[in-house]
C-alpha cells in the first residue's frame, strides 16, 4: 500500500477543511479526484505531499513515511507535483534548466549545488519533453503550454513514485492537452501512480481505474471508477441533474 489515511482531519484557523478521511491506495492504481471548488482536493494532496500535517487523532502513512513518528521532509522528493498554482509561484527569471533541476530538491528556486550528472539528467528530460530549445530562456517569457512542460520536467527529474496533476490542463490548447494525455499514459505504463484532479470531466482517460469524490471536506465515495462514475452516484454527489456517458473508453460528465 502506498497511501494509508485513517480518520485523517485537517483544520486551519478554526475551520475544518478535511474531516475523517479514510483512503487507501495500492501501487499501480491511478486515481481521478473530483470535487467542486473549495471541497478540499488540493488540501488533501498537500497533506499527501507532506506540506501540511493532519490534525491529532488520525493516522497517515505515505510511501512508508508515517506522519508524526518519523521525519517526512524527504517524502516530497518521491512525489511529482504538477499544478497550475505551482506554475504561478515559479520566479519569472528562473530558466527551464534551473527549474527542472530544482525538482531534485523539491524546492522552488535552485538553492542547492548540482552535479554535471544532474545537468545531463535535466537535459535528457528536456529532450524527452521536446523543450531542449527553451533550456536557457526565462520562465516568464514562456507560453502557458511551455511552462507546463517545464513544470512536468521538474516533477519527473526525481523519478517519483507518485505523480499528482492538480488542474494541470488549465490554459492548455487542444494539442498541448493531447500531448499531456499521451505523457500521462506513458507514465502510467512506467509504473508510476497517477493522481489527477480536474474540473473537466472529459479528461477521464482510460488509464484511470479508481475515483475519489470529495464534497465539503469529506469523502463522498471512492473505489473502482466504474462503480463511482455512474449516474445515481454522481447525481447524489453533485446534488444536481447530470448526464454521464462513455465513449472510446472515456467517461464524460455534463451538467444537464
Ligand atoms: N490556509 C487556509 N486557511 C483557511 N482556509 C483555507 C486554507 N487553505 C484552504 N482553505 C479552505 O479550505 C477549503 C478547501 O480548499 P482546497 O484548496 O483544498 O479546495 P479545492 O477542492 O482544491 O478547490 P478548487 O477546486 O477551487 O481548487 C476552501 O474553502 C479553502 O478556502
Ligand atoms: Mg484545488
Amino acid at each position: 500500500m502506498i497511501i494509508d489515511l485513517q480518520n485523517v482531519s485537517y483544520r486551519k484557523n478554526g475551520k475544518t477543511i478535511l474531516e475523517d478521511i479514510n483512503w487507501q491506495v495500492e501501487a499501480g492504481e491511478h486515481w481521478i479526484i473530483l470535487g467542486l471548488n473549495g471541497s478540499g482536493k488540493t488540501t488533501l494532496l498537500n497533506l499527501i505531499n507532506g506540506y501540511i500535517f493532519p490534525a491529532y487523532g488520525g493516522s497517515a502513512n505515505v510511501l512508508g513515511y508515517q506522519f508524526g513518528s518519523c521525519p517526512i521532509a524527504d517524502l516530497r522528493k518521491h512525489i511529482g507535483w504538477i499544478s497550475h498554482a505551482l506554475s504561478q509561484n515559479i520566479p519569472v527569471c528562473d530558466t527551464p534548466l534551473e527549474i527542472i533541476l530544482s525538482g531534485k530538491f523539491a524546492s522552488i528556486g535552485l538553492w542547492d549545488k548540482v552535479s554535471d550528472e544532474d545537468i545531463r539528467q535535466a537535459e535528457a528530460i528536456m529532450e524527452k519533453l521536446g523543450i531542449t530549445k527553451l533550456r536557457d530562456r526565462t520562465y516568464g517569457s514562456l507560453s502557458q503550454g511551455e511552462k507546463q512542460k517545464v513544470v512536468i520536467g521538474r516533477a519527473l527529474i526525481s523519478d517519483p513514485d507518485i505523480i499528482i496533476f492538480d488542474e494541470a490542463c488549465n490554459g492548455l490548447d487542444i494539442f498541448a492537452k493531447k500531448d499531456l494525455y499521451e505523457l500521462i499514459e506513458k507514465l502510467a505504463q512506467d509504473k508510476k501512480s497517477i493522481f489527477f484532479v480536474t474540473h473537466n470531466t472529459d479528461e477521464i482517460l482510460p488509464i484511470f481505474n479508481k475515483a475519489l469524490l470529495i464534497r465539503n471536506g469529506r469523502i463522498h465515495s471512492k473505489g473502482d471508477l466504474k462503480d463511482v462514475i455512474q449516474l445515481e452516484n454522481l447525481q447524489d454527489f453533485y446534488g444536481s441533474d447530470v448526464d454521464v456517458f462513455e465513449r472510446n473508453d472515456r467517461f464524460f460528465i455534463h451538467a444537464k
